[in-house]
């Protein structure tokens, strides 16, 4: 049975993902930063897991380097390991912009460009990296987290060119809205009252507060990891996947009604203005 390596196994997309291939019979290697946890976890088949904390340089490299010397080569890496932060940009530590990016995108580089070599020795294989729909779009008060979505989306563009030479498929995975801890992961969203930035963002962020509340029907972490497995076993070459609630239509409405008037409409929705 193939194999696959997946980021961020403890909650949510990725938990669903590693418990969905691990039901089909694949060796699901998972990764979470601290395996003690779930040492007493049930899972629905086999799930090796490794710990890494990928706010760490070098975090990405090294968890390659066990996983290949541990399990061999894995048929797939889908790098699903995310972090955001919700704030004005002018608000923001620099400190957790920075490790934002690290985790969302420098060190899943680093695991693709670790990897890769293996996979070309082994015959090919499949490298997804679990971008957004904020891949495509930029919503505000979550423009760094965005930023590192459009820049997995292009690195996943130039990936899909350069990987074709050795016979590894490219796919960018683009959830919408899916039911998961991710929104209320947010540091600067924690504390007694909702955070609401300094100098003129206050009502802005409060509708925006708003706007993100009022989101239904969001698609539930099973859902979304039967279409991600559905964009991962798809033989064709397609490159960009929208999956879960809302993604395909705002990327549609994006593309027919033009950027700009999109932003427009939204900008008076989620600015309150
Ligand atoms: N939910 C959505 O609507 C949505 C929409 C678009 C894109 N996405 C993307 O989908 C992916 C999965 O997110 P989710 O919604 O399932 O959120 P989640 O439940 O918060 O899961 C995020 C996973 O990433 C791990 N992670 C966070 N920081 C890490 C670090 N420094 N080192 C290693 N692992 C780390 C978390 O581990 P810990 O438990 O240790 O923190 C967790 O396993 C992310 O890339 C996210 O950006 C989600």
């Amino acid at each position: 049975m193939p194999s696959i390596l997946i980021t961020g196994v403890s909650t949510g997309i990725g938990r669903a993902c590693a418990e969905r291939f691990a039901r089909d019979g694949w060796t699901v290697i998972g990764t979470v930063r601290d395996a003690a946890p779930f040492a007493a976890t049930t899972w629905p088949g086999e799930v090796r897991l490794e710990e890494a904390d990928l706010s760490i340089p070098g975090s990405g490299r090294a968890l390659a380097a066990r996983v290949l010397a541990a399990h061999g080569t894995p048929d797939v890496l889908l790098n699903n390991a995310g972090t955001l932060d919700f704030g004005p940009v002018e608000d923001e530590d620099p400190a957790r912009a920075e490790e934002v990016f690290r985790v969302n995108v420098f060190e899943p580089i680093e695991l693709v460009r670790a990897l890769v070599p293996a996979m070309r020795e082994a015959g090919g294989g499949t490298v997804a990296n679990v971008t957004s729909v904020g891949g495509r779009l930029t919503f505000p008060f979550f423009t760094t987290y965005n930023a590192t979505k459009h820049a997995l989306e292009g690195y996943s563009e130039g990936l899909w060119h350069e990987l074709a030479l050795s016979g590894i498929r490219v796919k960018a995975i683009e959830p919408g809205f899916v039911e998961t801890a991710i929104w209320g992961r947010s540091v600067r969203d924690r504390g007694p009252e909702p955070y609401r930035g300094s100098g003129p963002y206050g009502p802005a962020m409060a509708s925006m507060a708003r706007f993100e509340g009022s989101i239904a029907n969001r698609t539930s972490a099973e859902r979304a990891a039967e279409e991600i497995r559905a964009a991962i076993l798809d033989p064709s070459d397609r490159l960009r996947y929208p999956v879960a609630a809302y993604a395909a239509a705002l990327i549609r409405a994006r593309r027919w009604l033009g950027e700009l008037r999109v932003m427009r409409f939204f900008h008076r929705r989620w600015m309150g203005e």
